[in-house]
């Protein structure tokens, strides 16, 4: 029974120089192989949905994540990645996940900033807890030329936004890009992120986890990351798995027979980034204060409805 507010999660680790691993659920096996190998190295976990994600799944995929997280032995927090605006909030709170990033960093900073207000108020009144990016995390296919579409969060305006919106971790770019990265194209800008962390002093997110040397994402933690989000490097191997299964074994179809040997492939990713994220063994962490083991309880459902209410009529 050890759903937990991924706040809880993330305040601890930062305390303690670790991160716990954000992975992206892009189907139910993965939520089970990722709730797996935690309970295997006793490592707390957040399970994350981007909105392409759960508009795939339907918001039953979160019933069968809470059913995961309240049957596992280890602390286990359910996530909405990059929601794109209010209404994937609502539907993240409405559906009882426990927190929820807001993602309008591609706004004005003013705009960023009423926008991502309006997410905490609101979901601050449930117990839900609010992620923001300010910069922008580059991307793939973004022009090579014009740097990947990365822009580097400042730390002054970071300070400004955190305190006027009250957020409780912040997506901050420093150099990472969503997806594989072009040869040669990581770069993780430690000394923006040592600037930052100085600065604002609490848990800062690295989005954009995949394809980044080791020894970066380690240096990364030393100095305040404590979530890091992993997409790609879970999603990839597992399809090539299955790309190769189809090939050879061309006569089978039985979901039993063709998703075992990608299932063991991504397992065997998620448990070097766990050990490389440091958060292996420290479940014990959570367990030692019985405070943080609260089970979360399903929102008040007068409360939820309100707040979409409210919601609809200030539209
Ligand atoms: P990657 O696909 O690079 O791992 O990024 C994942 C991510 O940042 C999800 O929010």
């Amino acid at each position: 029974m050890v759903l937990v507010s991924a706040k809880t999660l993330v305040d601890k680790a930062y305390q303690q120089h670790f991160a716990i691993g954000a992975f992206n659920v892009g189907n139910s096996e993965f939520g089970k192989n990722i709730v797996l190998v935690a309970e295997e190295l006793r490592a707390p976990v957040i399970l994350a949905v981007h909105p392409y994600e759960y508009d795939l799944m339907g918001s039953a995929i979160v019933k069968y994540l809470r059913e995961l997280a309240l049957t596992a032995s280890v602390p286990v927090a359910l996530h909405l990645d990059h929601g794109r605006d209010i209404n994937d909030v609502l539907r993240a709170v409405r559906d009882q996940m426990n927190s929820v990033m807001i993602d309008t960093s591609g706004l004005p900073f003013e705009e960023n900033m009423a926008a991502t207000k309006q997410v905490v108020d609101l979901a601050h009144r449930v117990g839900v807890a609010v992620e923001a990016e300010l910069g922008s995390i580059g991307n793939r296919h973004a022009r090579a030329d014009q740097n990947m579409g990365r822009i580097y969060t400042d730390p002054d305006s970071a300070a400004e936004f955190v305190k006027t919106t009250g957020i409780d971790d912040l997506a901050v770019a420093i150099g990472t890009v969503h997806g594989p990265y072009p040869s040669g194209d990581n770069d993780i800008k430690i000394d923006r992120l040592t600037a930052l962390n100085d600065r604002l002093k609490m848990p800062l997110v690295l989005h954009g986890g995949s394809d980044n040397p080791d020894a970066k994402i380690k240096e990364a933690i030393a100095h305040g990351i404590a979530k890091v989000n992993i997409s790609t490097d879970i999603k990839l191997p597992y399809y090539q798995g299955i790309k190769d299964t189809v090939l050879s074994k061309p006569d089978q179809y039985e979901p039993w027979i063709m998703t075992p040997a990608a299932d063991e492939i991504q397992k065997q990713v998620l448990r070097e980034k766990i050990k490389l994220f440091g958060s292996e063994g420290t479940a014990a962490l959570y367990f030692d204060e019985s405070e943080n083991l609260k089970p979360l309880h399903v929102y008040p459902s007068d409360i939820v409805d309100e707040i979409i209410y409210d919601q609809q009529d200030s539209e």
